[in-house]
């Protein structure tokens, strides 16, 4: 099973597992405040290692949209596949005010995900 280190905790994750899921499982209330379909950004991470080397088209879009590339990643578009630290979780409940964290996210990322090696997509 890979590791999460989130929060200053790590913990085994299930793999396969969406990392947004296993972020709020791991106790952090993340934000995905579209239901895990890479429309909002609420659910940004930034990582301090094990950043994946692929991307779903939906994150490489929203990402460039919002000029967040090269910057965050989108933890509704990430599965658990491989020990990953995060560094940042830049929108929660608590520091956005929200009264919750948003809808659940399915099992299976969504929209239907194809991962493509990141300089495929910046090529
Ligand atoms: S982009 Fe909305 S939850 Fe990930």
């Amino acid at each position: 099973m890979p590791t999460l280190t989130v929060d200053g905790k790590s913990m085994e994750v299930d793999a396969g597992k969406r990392l947004v899921q296993a972020i709020e499982d791991a106790g952090v209330e993340i934000g995905h405040r579209c239901g895990g379909f890479a429309r909002c950004t609420t659910c940004r991470v930034a990582f301090s290692e094990g950043e994946p080397a692929t991307m779903t088209r939906a994150e490489y879009e929203k990402l460039t949209e919002r000029d967040l590339f090269g910057q965050y990643r989108l933890s509704c578009q990430i599965v658990c596949d491989h020990d990953m630290s995060i560094g940042e979780v830049a929108m929660t409940k608590s520091n956005q005010g929200w009264t919750d964290t948003g809808p659940a996210v399915e099992a299976a990322v969504t929209p239907e995900a194809t991962f493509v090696p990141i300089d495929e997509l910046t090529a």
